[in-house]
């Protein structure tokens, strides 16, 4: 079992080069299917969440390339629209590839992306929405199968009754290769949205209110090969500034995507960081002096707060000093961490959505195990704190969203390493 071992109470300092974002590379390489032709992506993390979406595609019949950190998708013989069952329930994002099976190939079917640690996550609004644009929609015994009129699928309005992430990104994506026009009202503004929409503009489709609420998709028949670049991840730039805040010091964060961290470094100036934004749009230059201050803040969907940093700056918190409240707007159960945390020293009360920290004395050594991706991370900046050596098991989840959490840190001088051992464990579907 592999586990990540940390020495606390060493400040850092230096730079970390940000990976490219997760949540953005999965929905546009699911996109790419859309096109029978090459696309090319660069700046992809190499991440374990990317390979099997790599494995998907090429289940399909695609052909994918990954050198270094530039991906090339051949999707002109993809034909076959089937999500394997085997991949399908190690990630959340395999259910995106529903919009564009749709798209391509008029049907589609995949397993029920399965429920995870944060919360329930069922995919009504996914289904709905591809619904309304005339797909047919069948669940039988854990599988997805979804099926287009012999005409296609066809635009319309669609009203969201909850700006879900992936069911907007999936209804885009339908939509894109839809007859006519979609309107889709209260959709998701995450920048990864922002991302994929860019994205299929420049493959050939025409969306309009891109950054709002309200999208305007017309259908387009024919994509073409394109060269895109993948964002700096604005949850590995807010789990490297959690790290700092906890640790201490002063470091670079070079290409964190400032722009669509605004609630983030509003928290992180509160608590006492320091936060200076380089002109240039290179990154953050991040700095903390002491520990950190209390402070209360509550997930929501963009531009609030992201649930996805909600445990790292309960970490955070948790290693600083006064008494914070957090509230979980986004999952009903993504409170995992604080049990671990308590393991080294927290003193972290759960009520409901509602999580009390009361930042005492420093967090001290001990083992504790990741349960879900970021709550894997959030253990590892509890480490960077603690006074005495921190074991974090579970890294399979961590290895799912983060390229190299160890070699990043180490970079900026923690006392960090990975001790490899038996065959991987943590399982995959929270992201
Ligand atoms: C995406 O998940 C991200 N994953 C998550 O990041 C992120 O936490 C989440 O958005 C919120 O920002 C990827 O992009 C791969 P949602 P997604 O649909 O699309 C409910 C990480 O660590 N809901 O916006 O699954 C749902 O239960 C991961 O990188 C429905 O009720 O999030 C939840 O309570 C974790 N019905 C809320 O909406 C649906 O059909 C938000 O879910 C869909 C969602």
């Amino acid at each position: 079992m592999s586990v990540i071992h940390i020495q606390g109470m060493q400040s850092l300092n230096g730079t970390i080069l940000i990976q490219g974002s997760k949540n953005a590379v999965l929905p546009v390489m699911a996109a790419s299917l859309l096109h029978r032709g090459v696309t090319v992506l660069t700046n992809v993390p190499g991440i374990q969440d990317v390979f099997c979406m790599m494995g998907i595609l090429e289940s399909m019949g695609c052909c994918c390339r990954l050198d270094g950190r530039c991906l090339t998708i051949d999707a002109s013989r993809a034909d076959r629209p089937r999500v394997p069952e085997g991949l399908a329930g190690q990630m959340r994002s395999s259910v995106m590839l529903l919009g564009p099976m749709l798209g391509r190939f008029g049907e589609g079917a995949t397993s029920h992306p399965g429920g995870c640690l944060i919360g329930s996550r069922p995919i009504d609004l996914h289904l709905s929405g591809l619904e309304a644009l005339g797909a047919k929609v069948e669940l039988a015994g854990g599988t997805v199968r979804v099926e287009a009129g012999p005409g296609g699928l066809t635009g319309r309005e669609i009203a969201l009754g909850y700006p879900s992430v992936g069911a907007t990104e999936n209804i885009v994506m339908a939509a894109a290769a839809a007859r006519g026009t979609t309107v889709l009202i209260g959709a998701a503004r995450e920048p990864e949205i922002e991302t994929l929409c860019r994205f299929l503009q420049a493959a050939g489709a025409e969306i309009r209110g891109i950054g709002t609420g309200c999208l305007r998709i017309t259908g387009c028949a024919r994509f073409r090969d394109t060269v895109f670049a993948i964002p700096g991840d604005r949850i590995v730039a807010g789990t490297y500034l959690g790290a700092v805040m906890a640790a201490g010091g002063s470091v670079f964060l070079k290409g964190a995507p400032a722009g669509h961290m605004e609630a983030n470094l509003r928290l992180a100036r509160e608590m006492g960081a320091g936060i200076r934004i380089r002109e240039d749009g290179g990154g953050i230059d991040a700095s903390m002096d002491g520990r950190a201050k209390a402070a209360s803040f509550s997930t929501g969907p963009y531009p609030g707060f992201p649930t996805d940093l909600q445990s790292v700056m309960m970490a955070v918190a948790a290693a600083g000093v006064g008494r914070s409240r957090i509230q979980e707007t986004v999952f009903e159960n993504r409170f995992s961490t604080a049990k671990e945390l308590q393991n080294l020293g927290a003193h972290i009360i759960i009520d409901g959505r509602t999580a009390l920290v009361d930042g005492r004395s420093p967090l001290r050594g001990g083992k504790v195990r990741a349960a879900d991706l970021r709550g894997g991370a959030a253990l590892v900046v509890a480490g960077l704190a603690a006074a005495g050596e921190v074991e974090v098991s579970g890294c399979g989840h961590i290895r799912r969203g983060y390229e190299d959490i160890c070699r990043d840190l180490k970079e900026a001088g923690a006392r960090i390493w990975m001790e490899e051992g038996a065959a991987c464990e943590g399982r995959g579907g929270e992201s």
